[in-house]
């Protein structure tokens, strides 16, 4: 990818409760989060200004750190507030924010029960996940080669760096072939999500979707349910097999980063860009938008 590597950005990082310089937010090589995974993150974006679901993201953030058997030691909200504190610092804002948590350096082994917990909030300016002239076209996918584990494997609902580790892989093989993503089914078999963004199909202006039993029910994948249905459209959970991907009209992909994209391929399997698409991509924005002020506000 062009551009600066993200380490050599300017502006502060948030860490352990202080604000460090860019290049200073640096941790051990023997950090326990590094070498064993027990790393937890969050990804998020400001509009206009304000973190969208800021709250809900750092409830999943101290959730998954839960999972992972940690605590993070602030509250929602001093984590809540130093979002807020970074934004600012960064004078950022339309922007991406990235919370991560990870088990430090006391003890290198499995085991790592009195390591201290880390936490630290990164926030820089980036733009639509695919390129806006793929996004309207559609992007395409492949079907990824690894697959979603089953909950008894690994604790699918933490937004936990470990779980990434197919997710790249499988992204990487995806772009060689010169698609976007890869689709990733679960377990059994079933159509689970991409590798970094929930899925949506369509058919006779109806939305199906996977049940989220075995990958993150994303914040995003919650609010655009929640438009769709507002538009008195129905929108079916349930399991989806890779059999019923020839029936489908319509197919998008839904995650902070990637919003909502309409997918025009799943592995040589063709999908329209409809209405339905693209009124909920207009009704996220919207969403996702803080209120206009008012004339009479911006008049006084
Ligand atoms: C694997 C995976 N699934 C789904 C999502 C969508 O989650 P959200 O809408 O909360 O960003 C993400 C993005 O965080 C993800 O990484």
């Amino acid at each position: 990818m062009a551009g600066k590597p993200f380490d050599q950005l300017s502006g502060d990082i948030w860490y352990d409760g202080t604000f460090v310089p860019w290049s200073d937010a640096k941790l051990h090589v023997l950090s326990h989060g590094l070498h064993y995974g027990s790393s937890v993150f969050e990804g998020e974006r400001a509009y206009g200004g304000r973190i969208f679901k800021s709250e809900e993201h750092t409830e999943r953030l101290l959730a998954s750190a839960g999972m992972l058997g940690f605590d993070i030691p602030w509250t929602a909200e001093q984590i809540n507030a130093a979002k807020e504190e970074t934004l600012a610092r960064m004078n950022l804002v339309d922007a991406y924010i990235r919370p991560v948590a990870w088990r430090g350096s006391e003890m290198m082994g499995i085991s790592a029960q009195k390591n201290t917990i880390h936490l630290a909030i990164a926030a820089w300016e980036w733009p639509s996940y695919f390129a806006p002239e793929e996004r309207l076209k559609g992007i395409r996918l492949d079907m990824a080669d690894y697959r979603r584990p089953d909950p008894q494997t690994a604790p699918y609902k933490a937004k936990a760096a470990g779980l990434y580790m197919i997710c790249t892989i499988s992204k990487h093989a995806a772009e060689s072939k010169g698609y976007a993503d890869a689709l990733m089914l679960d377990w059994r078999g079933q159509i689970a999500e991409a590798t970094g963004a929930n899925v949506f199909f369509i058919k006779d202006g109806k939305i199906h979707t996977p049940t989220p039993d075995c990958f993150l029910d994303g914040i995003t994948r919650r609010t655009v349910i929640g438009l769709a249905r507002d538009r008195g459209i129905e929108v079916i959970e349930r399991s989806i097999l890779p059999d019923e991907l020839s029936d489908f009209e319509q197919c998008f992909v839904t995650g902070t980063a990637a919003e909502v994209t309409p997918v025009s391929e799943i592995a040589g399997h063709q999908f329209q860009v409809g209405d339905i698409i693209k009124n909920l991509m207009e009704d996220y924005d919207t969403a996702v938008r803080p209120e206009a002020p008012s004339l009479k506000a911006v008049a006084g």
